[in-house]
């Protein structure tokens, strides 16, 4: 798999118009991964079968209108297929994060599908690329949230609707970023029904991709049916220097309760930053904030179609 720039093998109708407002506006193409042998859903419960816990991330969601919540749980030694069964029947979301990295032909894909982007929106170089595969229930939802990294959203099997908000107050504040930078929680953003007035609303079919611009906040509800899509993210060094001042500045507000006036990526301040965020990762002090975010709350119910067990309060 070697695309060139005539390779229609991930886009088969990229044209210019594409590549004009790549990055700059959200936008909705067509792709080609979803006929590929890998995600046959025979290919994607063998993966399943074979993931290792750590990679991926079993999420249980409120339904429409309804209470919002948002926790992890474990699919408890089930099988690939059964998994998927219980997706389907369930109101969950399996996330296999770093496919890229778990199965090398998932890898060598992602890299085909950069490649291919790299050569038709010639841009800054793009790196630590990721790919993860999400399987989730008819009627899921993913509640507004906004990604760190470079971003697209490929859909594989059935169907969702995409919502994409403008990257400005009150849709998006830098408290927002920072608080993802810091903790790694992407869906405590504020969010409210009149959003959606402003929001680009894209329907996504099985062989649709979208793409938007850096830290764009959105949402994504299912149709009434299984969906399979993939995520693939990248950085590049100006998302780097970013994530930097996301982080320092966070620190700042939080820690001792500064309102950070910056956000420049270049200059002195921005290397201070860069220093100071250095070093309290360095401490840990943000994964031990991160791990007491993070709690397994329920299983995968072996004896119920879709059903969960709950979990009680794990020990620290
Ligand atoms: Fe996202």
């Amino acid at each position: 798999m070697t695309p060139s720039a005539n390779s229609d093998m991930v886009f088969p109708h990229w044209n210019d118009k594409h590549g004009a407002v790549w990055g700059h506006q959200p936008v909705k193409l067509d792709h080609a991964l979803h006929r590929l042998p890998l995600f046959t859903f025979e290919a994607l419960a063998d993966l399943i079968d074979h993931y290792p816990r750590e990679h991926y991330s079993l999420i249980h969601m409120g339904g429409r209108g309804g209470r919002r919540f948002w926790r992890e749980g474990d699919i408890a030694g089930m099988k690939g297929a059964e998994v998927i069964d219980w997706i389907r029947n369930g109101r969950m979301w399996l996330n296999l994060r770093n496919v890229n990295a778990v199965d090398r032909r998932y890898g060598a894909l992602l890299d085909a599908a950069y490649q291919e982007v790299a050569l038709r929106a010639p841009g800054a170089p793009m790196f630590d690329t990721k790919m993860g595969i999400l399987i989730s229930s008819p009627l899921a939802q993913v509640y507004y949230h906004a990604d760190l990294p470079g971003q697209a959203l490929w859909q594989i099997h059935g169907k969702k609707r995409l919502y994409v908000y403008p990257r400005s107050a009150p849709f998006l504040r830098p408290e927002d970023l920072e608080n993802i930078a810091l903790f790694g929680v992407e869906v405590d953003m504020p969010y409210h029904d009149w959003y959606d007035e402003f929001a680009q609303v894209f329907d996504l079919d099985a062989g649709d991709m979208a793409h938007w611009p850096l830290n764009a906040p959105h949402r994504v509800e299912n149709l009434d049916c299984l969906n399979v899509s993939v995520t693939t993210e990248h950085w590049t060094r100006d998302i780097v220097r970013r994530h930097k001042v996301n982080v320092a500045n966070g620190l700042l507000r939080t820690a001792i309760g500064h309102t950070p006036r910056s956000r420049a990526i270049t200059g002195p301040g921005y290397w201070t930053k860069a220093a100071m965020q250095a070093v309290m990762r360095r401490t840990r002090w943000i994964s031990r904030q991160r791990a007491q975010r993070r709690e397994i709350a329920f299983r995968l119910d072996p004896q119920t179609r879709g059903g969960i067990i709950e979990l009680g309060t794990p020990a620290e």
